[in-house]
């Protein structure tokens, strides 16, 4: 029985605060719950920089924007993303761009930038607003509503539809269900496939994907149409390099995971706040209304600054991405705590967002934070990263804010929906926030 009786304070980087919680299982549990990265118990505790542990592993966490900014930047390129995300998601999302580094990140952002600059965004636009207006035909006119389930679906429509070019068939519930296992096998507790937990379905969701896009590449090839997915196998960067069959692949299947389930916990999360304050829907609904247009264009994106407020709030509040991770490819220093070579980081962005020495009273919705005079934002340059920073800063941060504020947009002018005063959402942060009981709303169609 000695491991129960070890001592955890030898087991950090040497002089570094922390701890390493519970024998044997650490801090797993608060990791595969949302807990560690949600809350400022650790930066209370021990400051910005301090150690754990967690999945069997050493983790160094960073808190505070001085530390995160520190770490985005990795001015000596000691910190790598892709071995630190694929302790999470590596064998479910191998290959994406988040999971690739350095030089070789490099040559891969460049060609992937192709297929998001401004005119291909316009482009996605119309095929999006299109789904949309489709989707919510489905739903009910009147009446209690789900509304993360709906959401859900859209978003995975209009994802299947400006990534793929086409909606999907009957293999539509499938897909979404290997997307689903994917993305949560992130946070198993049980990190080796034993059939039935969540591991070996995320192996299986991958296998499910690969074979539904790999058939479909020659025609994508052959032709040049307006989906990402096409623009993906046309895409060069300035000296006309271009992805191979097998990088197209696992660009779409990390792609389609990146875009889909951030823009539905963003859209939910917004949704919440507009309901649970009306006095914002009615103010976001006029100026919807003042533009006069049932569809959003790709010009009208900045002009409604009462949406944009509200977005940038909901992810303040529910950070879509609660933590980002890396791992330390040679030795570093970090605010004066030295961290070892082969050590894993995790950054808190979710506590950086609700910090109350920067953002008075955290938990309340205050989209008027970001507005000028106050832009509480303004206060450090890395104190309000929901898309993260520096050079693995996310490449689809203005087709996601699109994609929100064009499927809002349409909800405000079409529907009214609201909760009743005394209800919190229940947020389950076992991966991305979502909410426990679906977001149950009142909704009418106007
Ligand atoms: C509200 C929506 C979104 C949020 C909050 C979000 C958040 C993030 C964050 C925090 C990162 C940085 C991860 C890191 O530093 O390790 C990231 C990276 C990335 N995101 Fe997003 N994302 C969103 C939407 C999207 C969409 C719509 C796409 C694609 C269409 C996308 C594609 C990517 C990719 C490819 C990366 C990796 C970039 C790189 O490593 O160079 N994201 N995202």
């Amino acid at each position: 029985m000695a491991f129960l009786l070890h001592d955890p304070r030898h087991l950090g980087p040497r002089g570094m605060p922390g701890d390493a919680g519970l024998p044997l299982i650490g801090y797993t549990w608060q990791f595969a719950n949302g807990s560690l990265m949600a809350s400022r118990e650790r930066y209370d505790r021990y400051g910005p920089v301090s150690w754990t542990r967690a999945l069997g592993k050493t983790f160094v966490t960073v808190n505070g924007p001085d530390a995160c900014g520190e770490v985005f930047a990795n001015r000596d390129r000691a910190y790598a993303s892709g071995p630190g995300w694929s302790v999470l998601i590596g064998p479910f999302f191998h290959g994406g761009l988040m999971l690739l580094d350095f030089d070789e990140h490099h040559r891969h952002r460049r060609i992937m930038q192709d297929a998001f600059t401004a005119e291909r965004l316009a482009g996605y636009l119309g095929p999006l607003n299109e789904t949309v207006i489709q989707g919510l035909r489905q739903w009910p006119r009147v009446g209690p509503l789900d509304f993360h389930p709906r959401i859900k679906q859209l978003t995975l429509d209009v994802a299947t539809r400006s990534f793929m070019g086409a909606p999907l068939g009957p293999e539509a519930d499938r897909l979404n269900v290997a997307f689903n296992d994917s993305v949560l096998a992130a946070t198993a507790a049980v990190r080796f496939p034993v059939p039935g937990l969540r591991w070996a379905k995320g192996l299986t969701g991958r296998k499910v994907l690969e074979q539904f896009l790999r058939p479909q590449l020659p025609a994508k090839r052959a032709t040049e149409g307006p989906d990402l997915f096409s623009a993906l196998c046309h895409a060069t960067d300035p000296d006309g390099a271009r992805f191979t069959d097998d990088e197209v692949v696992s660009h779409m299947i990390f792609l389609l995971m990146a875009a889909h389930d951030t823009s539905t916990t963003t859209l939910t999360t917004l949704a919440y706040y507009l309901a649970k304050h009306p006095e914002w829907q009615e103010r976001c609904r006029a100026e919807s209304h003042a533009l006069g247009t049932d569809v959003l264009t790709y010009a009208d994106l900045d002009r409604l600054p009462s949406l944009d407020l509200c977005l940038k709030e909901a992810m303040r509040i529910v950070t879509p991405v609660p933590g980002v991770m890396r791992y330390t490819v040679r030795e570093t220093t970090l605010l004066g705590h030295r961290i070892p070579a082969d050590t894993y980081v995790s950054l808190h962005l979710w506590n950086l967002h609700h910090l109350h020495e920067y953002w008075p009273d955290p938990d309340r919705f205050d989209p008027e934070r970001f507005a000028e005079p106050r832009r509480e934002d303004k206060q450090h340059r890395s104190l309000y990263l929901p898309f993260g920073h520096g050079v693995h800063k996310c490449i689809g941060m203005y087709f996601g804010q699109m994609e929100v504020k064009a499927i809002m947009h349409q909800l405000l002018l079409r529907s009214r929906w609201s909760v009743p005063r005394d209800y919190e959402m229940p947020l389950d942060l076992r991966s991305l926030p979502r909410p426990k009981d679906g977001l149950p709303v009142r909704f009418a169609m106007l």
